[in-house]
């Protein structure tokens, strides 16, 4: 298939792009590199030896897109673009609101007007909300976002959709195909170390700021609270190799290709972590001491949460393969090669 990646020289995408391309299938990336470089979609080059055609234009702008379109034939778009920091959406939900749900309003139309009416959309397990019952299915009833990012993701559940609910209702021939992918926590990097994840100042989440830590870029690992009701008092959650959720992607390809209608899929390993086990995981893997304090618990965290991710083994064939050591030692490897990330 020929896919148009949004998005595509951020973290998952540009993963994504090296299984896209392993696996035979066409990618042309659209990125307007607001939180990432091109030497990202360079290193996938290098990787595949494969050209990855690139167009630095924003989804907002129509006639941009329009323009990719038309010297483009896609079948399929995998929708990874859009603003991911949740603490940033809290104090900027204008810009949030603006770019994700504005961007994929405007990126769905141009699609739909070139009839190209396949999508593959990158939530997130932010989703569940505070789920009562773990591990979570999709059946799970979405929870209560409590902040403005987890809000686009939910919301843009919702519109796409309606998409294909609106196609079904009116009998139309070719309705859109929607696939919702629910990532767990990705983590670690291309085992390659050539391409990673590159946070934009302080770390928001967990693992990059580890790697920071072991690299000397920061004193000593926060730990956000150890009086949850978890085995040892820290958060829990389904960490996740991000080659494995990119070859997600790739699987979910199939779900479009036999005309899924809405499909939702869990992307998780189905097992939970707590954040001092992934610090003793990490320190195995790497050889290098975590020190930590115990702060108090951070606005808005919840105790814990994994996937149930059997629907996605048993519908499309994928299931993660990389355990926790892997993940802790190919996030380090990617540090320590690339200090700076990109820069
Ligand atoms: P990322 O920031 O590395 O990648 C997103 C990419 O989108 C960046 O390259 C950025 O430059 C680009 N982008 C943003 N707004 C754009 C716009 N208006 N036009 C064109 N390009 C734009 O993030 P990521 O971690 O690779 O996440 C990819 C997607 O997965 C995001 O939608 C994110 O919300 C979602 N997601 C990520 C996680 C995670 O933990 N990383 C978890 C759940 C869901
Ligand atoms: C966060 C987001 C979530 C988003 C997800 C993936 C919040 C409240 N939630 O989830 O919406 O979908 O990232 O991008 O930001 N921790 C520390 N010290 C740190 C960083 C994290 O102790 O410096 C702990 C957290 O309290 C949590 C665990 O590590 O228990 C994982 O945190 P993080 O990596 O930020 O992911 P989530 O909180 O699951």
């Amino acid at each position: 298939m020929n896919i148009l990646v949004t998005g595509g020289a951020g973290y998952i995408g540009s993963h994504t792009l090296v299984e896209l391309l392993a696996a035979r299938h066409g990618a042309v990336v659209v990125d307007n590199l607001c939180n990432s470089s091109r030497t990202a979609l360079k290193r996938v080059e290098q990787i595949s030896g494969k050209k990855v055609p690139f167009y630095d234009v924003d989804i907002r702008d129509r006639e941009g897109l329009e323009k990719v379109f038309s010297e483009n034939s896609f079948d399929c778009c995998i929708h990874f673009a859009g603003l991911k920091a949740v603490g940033e959406s809290v104090v900027k939900p204008w810009e949030y609101y603006e770019n994700n749900i504005g961007g994929t309003l405007v990126l769905v139309d141009v699609m739909r007007k070139h009839g190209c009416k396949n999508i593959i959309f990158s939530s997130s397990s932010t989703v569940y909300g505070d789920p009562e019952v773990i591990p979570v299915t999709e059946q799970t009833p979405k929870g209560i976002c409590t902040n403005p990012y987890g809000k686009t993701k939910s919301m843009l559940e919702d519109i796409l959709s309606d998409l294909n609910a609106a196609d079904v209702k009116t009998g139309d021939a070719k309705p859109w195909n929607v696939v919702l992918l629910r990532y767990f926590n990705p983590i670690g990097a291309h085992p390659s170390g050539l391409i990673g994840e590159d946070p934009s100042g302080i770390p928001n989440n967990l693992m990059p700021y580890i790697t920071q830590v072991a690299v000397g870029k920061r004193d000593m690992l926060h730990v956000f609270g150890n009086d949850y009701d978890t085995p040892d008092g820290t958060g829990v959650r389904d960490y996740i190799h991000v080659v494995d959720l990119a070859k997600g992607h790739v699987k979910a390809l199939q779900a479009i290709e036999q005309g899924c209608g809405v499909a939702v899929y869990n992307l998780g390993t189905g097992k939970g972590y707590s954040v001092l086990e992934i610090v003793k995981a990490f320190e195995e893997a790497s050889g290098v001491k975590i020190p930590y304090v115990i702060d108090p618990r951070r606005p808005g965290d919840i105790a814990a949460n994994y996937a149930d991710a059997s629907k996605a083994e048993k519908e499309l064939g994928w299931k993660a393969e990389f355990g926790i050591f892997e993940m802790c030692r190919d996030s380090w490897n990617w540090q320590k090669n690339n200090p700076d990330g990109y820069r």
